[in-house]
């Protein structure tokens, strides 16, 4: 990283914790087993860490470990649980049915469903209100006869909004459709009891919470249809063979520990200097516009459009000094499809910057990012 550049991408990534890192380190060659192989003592040993692992993060969810499978990140466990649970539904009942999804949802949702559309699946994409939330009632009017499956993310990545996750859950759970989640983003951030939150399926990643990237879990319901995603050795009750990361899996619990413990206090700092931030920028930088609820929010995210900015332009010249992103580290680059679908049109998504605060920043990064961001839209505009 250049040690000039403010960093504020948090939402992309993280840094793995140094207490994460030393979690870890026993497990690459000391503790090096496989945790399948329980006939030699290695093997054992990995088998209990992760066993210990998976019920340190269980209990941080307050579900029966036995829910948790392990995969390889959120991507995964989004396309285990949509395309796992559409095909094993299919086959119960016959032919495939309704799913309902929402517009600006990452594309580890939508690319998936957009495959199952592909093999018969009827898809529902409901579009968000302005302020990027949707409401009960659109949901409400979207179900089908055969809606089967709901899947909305509890915050979004590019704008940080919190959807009612609970109502939706209440709602599905109501008329028997099942509910998924991709909590990728919330994690860490949110209280995620699945069972209060009457969520049946839920997709979770460590590298978004100071663990390590390769490693994720999704939580699924007993008892819910769900078709494997690879075959092999039956690991994690047959739904996704392969020998287990060790090492990953005792991060992912380190990571979910140390969130844990300051995960009040971590969110009131990052609050304050969000809105320390936006306060800032506003009082520097007329007609600016904030994209998304402000009140819903995540409270590390800021994504903001400066009207009258040429997009390449204010992008070339912050990322001499500041790392941020137009959107979604995924999106290749493209206009912001969040954006778009909350009615920004293509110059504005493209002249808009997603910030995320992260839990090292300090007031005074805070302070230089308000000072650079303003000279730079204000020279632009001129
Ligand atoms: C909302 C959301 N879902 C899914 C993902 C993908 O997660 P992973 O990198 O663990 O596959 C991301 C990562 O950017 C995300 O923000």
């Amino acid at each position: 990283m250049d040690n000039n550049q403010l960093f504020f991408d948090f939402q992309s990534s993280t840094p793995c914790s140094t207490k994460v890192v030393e979690e870890m380190a026993p497990y690459w060659n000391e503790l090096w087993g496989n945790p399948s192989s329980i006939n030699n003592r290695s093997g054992v040993y990995a088998s209990a860490a992760v066993e210990v692992s998976r019920e340190k993060i269980a209990s941080y969810l307050n579900i029966n470990p036995k829910r948790l499978i392990f995969t390889s990140g959120a991507t995964e466990s989004n396309n285990l649980a949509l395309v796992g649970h559409a095909r094993a539904k299919a086959r119960q009942v016959g032919k495939p049915g309704n799913i309902i999804t929402v517009s600006t949802e990452h594309h580890s949702v939508l690319d998936p469903l957009r495959q199952l559309q592909k093999e018969g699946f009827s898809l529902s994409e409901l579009q968000p209100n302005k302020d990027g939330l949707i409401n009960i009632e659109k949901l409400s009017e979207a179900v089908e006869e055969d809606t089967f499956l709901v899947s909305v993310m509890a915050a979004n990545n590019e704008i940080g909004v919190l959807q009612p996750i609970s109502e939706i859950g209440s709602f599905c759970h109501r008329k028997g459709i099942a509910f998924h989640t991709d909590a990728a983003q919330s994690l860490g951030y949110l209280d995620l009891d699945p069972d209060k939150l009457l969520i049946d399926l839920m997709s979770l990643s460590a590298h978004k919470i100071y663990g390590p990237k390769g490693i994720g879990a999704l939580v699924i319901r007993e008892g819910l249809p769900l078709e494997p995603s690879q075959y092999g050795g039956g690991q994690e009750l047959g739904l996704r063979s392969g020998t287990l990361p060790v090492p990953l899996i005792v991060g992912f619990a380190k990571a979910v520990e140390i969130t844990n413990n300051d995960q009040a206090e971590r969110n009131k700092r990052l609050l304050f200097f969000r809105n320390l931030l936006l306060s800032g920028l506003k009082k520097n930088i007329s007609e600016l516009i904030v994209n998304g609820s402000v009140d819903q929010r995540l409270p590390h995210n800021l994504n903001i459009t400066f009207p009258g900015v040429k997009g390449s332009q204010l992008h070339g010249q912050l990322r001499r000094f500041i790392f941020c992103t137009s959107g979604s580290a995924c999106s290749n680059g493209e206009a912001s499809h969040v954006l778009q679908e909350i009615g920004v049109c293509k110059k504005d998504a493209e002249a808009s910057i997603r910030m995320s605060i992260g839990r090292n920043t300090t007031e005074k990064d805070i302070k230089k990012a308000i000072e650079i961001i303003t000279n730079i839209v204000i020279n632009l505009r001129e």
